[in-house]
This record gives structure tokens, sequence and C-alpha cells, in this order.
């Protein structure tokens, strides 16, 4: 490896690698794609994204695994993920297995920046389209750029696995009919202001509710929610406003098949959460974070796995999902995709 970066000191941050993958779109059709050295962008003061955030993004990582590899955890959800985003917002389709494959190309060509095993580390990997035509009527672009990039990271929250104290958020991050299930550049604009106020106040992130009547759960800025029952049930909420988190996906699968837990996808009543005994925020850049206290204007609700590690459930489905991300445990058939 020879890179000079201190892979177990790394945050959630950029930093630019060797080659970025290209394609454009134009005249109805996609062109061929390459692996770029230009960090930069180029285009119009009126492009579309500039103007109307005709934009979308995915997220997933590559991992070193035990015996050396390098692979991506369940590629193909995000190829599918990002159609229907795109569909969503007028975009045209990188199709899907050409996505992957992009996806692939991309950390080929910046193997030196996938952490070693066992580093805390990993390769955060960043696909993304956007409208770059001029546009000045509101309308779709007719021309897009889809890229990817990749950038070493290490935890999402400060502290790694210690448990982190949220806040119920007084803004919404969808609208009931809107695009909070989708990855939408614009859902992440608006969530800016609210993660500004939740930090000055001292929380990690915010809880927002259910847009339409605010009394239930669900998810977080960049994270979906799971919570455990004080007899060893998954709870994790289910909205048509909440983005469909792969990790989410993945636990509910390691929870039945690998743990023997019951399993519940359903609505979750704010009042409800009081009573669960465990509390976590999972996703990609996330993975699985446990909470220990939420705080609702004032009133808290500690969990009682405690606030100085994880619980024991939460800690087993951390386990588990990292164990078959980095090759320890057999992932199910096809989760892994091996790229090295
Ligand atoms: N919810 C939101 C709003 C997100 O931005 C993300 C990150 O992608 C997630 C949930 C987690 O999804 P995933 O597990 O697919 O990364
Ligand atoms: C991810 O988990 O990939 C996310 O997109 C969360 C955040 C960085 C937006």
């Amino acid at each position: 490896m020879g890179k000079d970066i201190d892979w177990s000191n790394l945050g959630f941050g950029y930093i630019e690698t060797d080659k970025r993958f290209v394609a454009n779109y134009k005249n109805g059709a996609w062109d061929e794609g390459k692996l770029v050295d230009d960090p930069m962008i180029t285009m119009s003061e009126c492009a579309c994204v500039l103007q109307y955030a005709q934009t979308c993004f995915e997220g997933l990582k590559a991992y070193r695994t035990e015996d050396g590899h390098v692979v991506t955890f369940r590629p193909d959800l995000n190829a599918a993920r990002m159609k229907d985003t795109c569909e969503r917002l007028v975009m045209p389709v990188y199709p899907e297995d050409k996505w992957v494959d992009a996806i692939v190309q991309t950390v080929k060509g910046n193997l030196d920046y996938v952490p070693p095993y066992g580093s805390g580390a990993t390769l955060y990997i960043r696909p993304y389209m956007f409208g770059i035509n001029p546009v000045i009527g509101v309308k779709p672009a007719e021309d897009y750029q889809f890229r990817v990039f990749c950038t070493p990271v290490g935890p999402y929250f400060k502290g790694g696995a210690k448990p982190i104290t949220i806040r119920v958020s007084d803004f919404d991050r969808a609208a009931p009919h809107g695009t909070g299930h989708i990855k939408a550049g614009l859902n992440y604009a608006m969530s800016l202001h609210p993660i500004m106020e939740a930090h000055e106040q001292g929380y990690a992130e915010n809880m927002y509710l259910d847009p339409a009547t605010r009394t239930k759960v669900e998810e977080t800025g960049g994270a979906n929610f799971i919570f455990i029952t004080k007899d060893g049930t998954l709870v994790t909420p289910k909205s048509g406003s909440i983005l469909p988190s792969i990790t989410r996906r993945s636990i509910m699968v390691v929870a039945e098949k690998y743990l023997g837990m019951k399993v519940e996808h359903r609505e979750v009543f704010f009042d409800e959460v009081k009573d669960f005994a465990e509390c976590g925020l999972c996703g990609t850049a996330a993975v699985i974070s446990p909470v220990g206290k939420i705080v609702d204007h004032g009133k808290e609700i500690c969990f009682a796995s405690g606030m100085e590690e994880m619980g024991p459930y939460t800690k087993k489905l951390y386990d588990t999902l990292t164990g078959i991300q980095m090759g320890r445990i057999e992932a199910p058939e096809g989760w892994i995709k091996v790229i090295a």
C-alpha cells in the first residue's frame, strides 16, 4: 500500500484519490464512460443542477477482507435505488449492470486507497448524477453527467462505537408525498440548517418524525433507525418517506437468519420509543451507531443499554454485519461483489 495515510485516525472526510469515473448523457444516450484523472468539473453557470438542484447520489463502501480481497457490499441494490431516484427526478437511468461496472472500475483505479483490513477505515464510494446543460425555465435538463469517486473514510460519528445523543427535530426532512424515499441532493440541502442547530445544541443528529402527523419515527438525516425490544425483537420504522436503507434491509436478514431474532418492519410511534431496550442508527456511512439518549424538548429517553457501549443485541448485529462485509462470516448469496 503506497499511500501515506494514517488509516486508523481517519474521520469521515474527503481525500482526493487518483481516478474517478465519468459518463455523459447527450442526445438521448449515454457514452461509454471512462476513468479520468481530473477531479474538477466545468459547467455552464446556468446548469440545471446549479439552478434547480437536479442531482442525486448514492453511497456504498469497498472493504479489504481478512484474506486480502477487495469487495463491495450489495452494489446492485444501490444501482436499483439510484434508478428509482432518477425516475422520480426525471433523470435518465444509468443502466444497472454498467452502474456496478463503473463502481468496479473506480475502485480498481484506486486500489492503493482501500484501507488495510483491521484498520477501522473503509473506502467510501460516491456515485452521483446531475443535469449539466443550461436550464432557466423550470424543467428537467437534457444533458447529464454520471460520476463515481471514492475516498477513504473512518467513522461517521466521532468516537466510533460510543453511543450518541440525538434530539427530536422540529423540522421535517421530507414532505408526506415528497422525495424522502429517494436519494435526492435536495433532501440533504434542507437538512443542513437542522443539523447545524442540533450540533450547536450538542446533539449528534436529528430524529425526524413523520411530516403528516408528527407522531411516528422516521429516520435521521443520513441513517435509518433500529430498535430492540426488551424481549429481543428487532423493530424498524416503515414509512413512505424514509430512504430504504440497504444496511437496514441487510440487518433485518442478519437478525432473522443469522441470529434467530424476531423482526418487525412497521410504523413506530414516538410514544413507544421509551419502552425499547436498545436504539441504533444504521447506514453505509454510520454502519450501526448506538443511540444512548434521545432528547425531546427537554424530556430525556435513556436506553437501558447505557451510554458507555453498544447494547448486546446491537453489538451482535454489528459484529455479524461487519463480519459478513469483511469476509469473516459467510455472506448470503449475492451480497459480496469481489473486485480484486
Ligand atoms: N437514510 C438516509 C437519509 C441516508 O442518507 C442514508 C444513507 O445512504 C441511509 C438512510 C442509509 O442507507 P444505506 O444503508 O443504504 O446506506
Ligand atoms: C451514506 O450512508 O452513504 C450516506 O449517504 C449518509 C450521509 C453521508 C449522507
